[in-house]
């Protein structure tokens, strides 16, 4: 037998579901989906604050594989907001349930061979440490946008920074919410003083 195709981490589970779901084992592993996209697919986790240049620097870093012939997919907090977690708000536990819902879309899109581009707040230690643990090791790669308060408030792209200090909007990260600094990111980029192509060249030098 191939050992490639017994190396899936989910085949091996006795998942035991409310619903009684069962899990139905995959033919084509994701070694022979990544291999016939000639790539190795990973989910990288861009997280800072708002305004720090993550939907910045993650779509520049889309093109760019896309330009080079990859296959990658962007999935944007503001967009996924949209759509998928429209239902949900930005107290803690729905800001880790939308985590979590972007943690198992990347995993699936990972297993399909793609290289995964997530730009999330993503404030807490314990959210982000969720969703890296539904990887292997050397999957997910974290980038820590590591842009002061003072800078990104000034930037304020979207004007929240100001109604949030007017109390307009409550529970903004930073300014009446908690951002829980990683300690182990693989990458740190500030953003005050680079390019964005300064900042794509580092997320891929650490690919
Ligand atoms: S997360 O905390 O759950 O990871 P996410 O990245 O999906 O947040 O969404 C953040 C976006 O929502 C910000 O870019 C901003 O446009 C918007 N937003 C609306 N309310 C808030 C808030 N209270 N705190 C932070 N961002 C907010």
């Amino acid at each position: 037998m191939d050992k490639s195709k017994s190396s899936h981490p989910y085949e091996l589970k006795d998942i035991t579901l409310p619903s009684n779901a069962v899990w139905h084992k995959s033919t084509v592993c994701p070694a022979e989906r990544a291999a016939s996209m000639g790539q190795t697919p990973r989910c990288i986790w861009l997280t800072g604050l708002s305004g720090s240049g993550k939907s910045t620097v993650a779509n520049a870093l889309d093109a760019t594989l896309h330009a080079n012939g990859f296959n990658s997919f962007l999935l944007d907090g503001d967009n996924v907001r949209h759509g998928l977690n429209k239902d949900l708000g930005m107290t803690e536990s729905d800001r880790a349930e939308n985590i979590r819902r972007v943690g198992e879309v990347a995993k699936l899109m990972v297993e399909s061979g793609l290289i995964v581009i997530c730009a999330f707040i993503s404030p807490y230690k314990r959210d982000r440490q969720m969703v890296r643990s539904m990887f292997k090791p050397g999957e997910f790669v974290e980038v820590f946008l590591d842009t002061p308060l003072s800078v990104c408030e000034k930037r304020d792209p979207k004007g929240l920074y100001k109604k949030a200090r007017a109390g307009v909007i409550k529970q903004f990260t930073g300014v009446s919410d908690p951002y829980e600094q990683p300690e182990s990111a693989e990458l740190i980029l500030n953003t005050t003083d680079i390019t964005v192509t300064q900042g794509v060249e580092s997320i891929l030098n650490v690919l």
